[in-house]
Parts: C-alpha cells; structure tokens; sequence
C-alpha cells in the first residue's frame, strides 16, 4: 500500500456553473380515434421517406431548429452537419418507421418542413415523433399540420395506436398545433442542460 495515493483535483465550487433545467411535456395521443380535427391545406408537396432524401432532411431540420429554443437543449440542431449526423442516426435506428417520415417541398423544390417518426423500443404498438420543424419563412400556412397529418397517419398504417412526443413547456406554437391533432400532456420533465464550459483561455498556459 502506498503512503499516498492519486486523488483528483477538488474542484473550485465556484468555477462549476450550476445545472439548468428546463420544462418539458411529454404529450400523448391515441391513434384509435378520429385523431385529425385539423384539416387545413399548404400548398406544398409531401415527399415520402428515402433514403436518397436524407440530406434534404438535414437540411430542413437545421434551418428550421437552428435559432430555434431546442437548439439550446440539443446542441446537434446549431449545424448542418450536426442535422446530418441525426438524421442519419435516426434512419439507422432498428425502430425507425419510414411511414411516418415525411418531407415538405415547397417552391422550386426547396425543402421547407421535416418530420421523422420511430416506434417505442418498450412498447408494441406505439409510436413516437423524433422532430419536427418547418423553416421560418414557411410557417402559419399549414405546413406543421400537414406533416403532422401524414406522419399520424403513416404510424397508423404501421398498426401504431398510440403516438408519443416530448416539447419545451414553452413552445406555445408547437402545443397548440399538438392539442389541435389530440394530444394531451402526461407527464412534465425536467431536462438537464450541458453546463458551459468556463473560459480556460489563459489559465495555467
Ligand atoms: C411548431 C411548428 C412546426 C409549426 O409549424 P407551422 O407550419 O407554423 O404550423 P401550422 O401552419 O400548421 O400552424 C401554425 C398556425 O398557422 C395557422 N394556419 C394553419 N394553416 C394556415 C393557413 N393555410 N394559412 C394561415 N395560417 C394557417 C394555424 O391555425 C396555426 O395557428 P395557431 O398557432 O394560432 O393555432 C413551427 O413553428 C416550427 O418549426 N417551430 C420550430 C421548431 C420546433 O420548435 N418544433 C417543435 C419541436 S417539439
């Protein structure tokens, strides 16, 4: 036995930020019924998951979550490649569903609204929506209900009953679209933040 032993550093309690949490909803609602009380039209048209559309995806996400609250909590949102990365690890999910991923196409072909479902690992026969996200410019004309429309119904093609999301207790837009389709709040949880790392430039260099 050593007379000394390694023990990291202990640390400066005032160099650690403090953990920020933020609200989420987790919202819940059932296929079974006549799920769709929204029926307003966007003149866009709604693409189909492919896998050759994986970029088109990406790059819908990241110019409609970039500046968006939730790029706070999923950091992966602030760049393309960070879309990319997402997308591609949501594709390769054993429980991806296909049916309930959908794209937006708007004026010359440009993406404008992205929408990706997985099934429950736990669960049989429920679903759950990963993202979805219309680009700024392109949002108050139906285009969030259009692809909420479509993935509800591509789950309930896939023999889902019971769909599932989770939203920041602040998105009042994204809620109010959820309650329209059905969904109701089941749970409230709270979500850690990453804390900021302290400046370092400087110190000890
Ligand atoms: C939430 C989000 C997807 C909604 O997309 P959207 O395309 O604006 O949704 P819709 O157009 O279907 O609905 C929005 C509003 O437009 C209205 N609207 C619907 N169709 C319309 C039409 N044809 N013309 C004008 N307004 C219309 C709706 O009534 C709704 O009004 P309300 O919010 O007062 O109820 C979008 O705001 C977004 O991408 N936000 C950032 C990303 C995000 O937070 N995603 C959710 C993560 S959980």
């Amino acid at each position: 036995m050593p007379s000394w032993e390694f023990r990291p550093a202990k640390p400066d309690r005032a160099m650690i930020p403090p953990i920020r949490y933020c609200k989420r909803f987790r919202m819940e609602v059932d296929l079974r019924g006549d799920f769709s009380q929204d029926h307003s039209t966007a003149d866009v048209d709604w693409w189909p998951w492919d896998d050759n559309l994986l970029d088109l995806h990406a790059e819908a996400k990241h110019l409609s979550f970039h500046e968006e609250m939730d790029a706070v909590l999923f950091p992966c949102f602030t760049t393309l490649d960070g879309c990319r990365h997402l997308m591609a690890a949501i594709r390769d999910r054993v429980n991806f569903c296909p049916e309930a991923t959908w794209l937006a196409i708007g004026p010359h072909g440009i993406p404008v609204g992205t929408i990706q479902g997985i099934f429950d690992v736990k669960e049989r026969y429920v679903g759950a929506i990963q993202n979805i996200g219309v680009v700024p410019e392109y949002r108050g004309n139906g285009i969030g209900a259009g692809l909420l429309r479509h993935a509800l119904a591509g789950f309930r093609q896939a023999r889902v009953r019971r769909v599932y999301l989770e939203v920041t207790a602040q998105n009042s837009n994204a809620i109010r679209l959820y309650r329209r389709f059905g969904f109701r709040c089941t749970k409230t949880i709270y979500k850690a933040l990453e804390p900021a790392i302290p400046d370092q430039i400087g110190v000890g260099i």
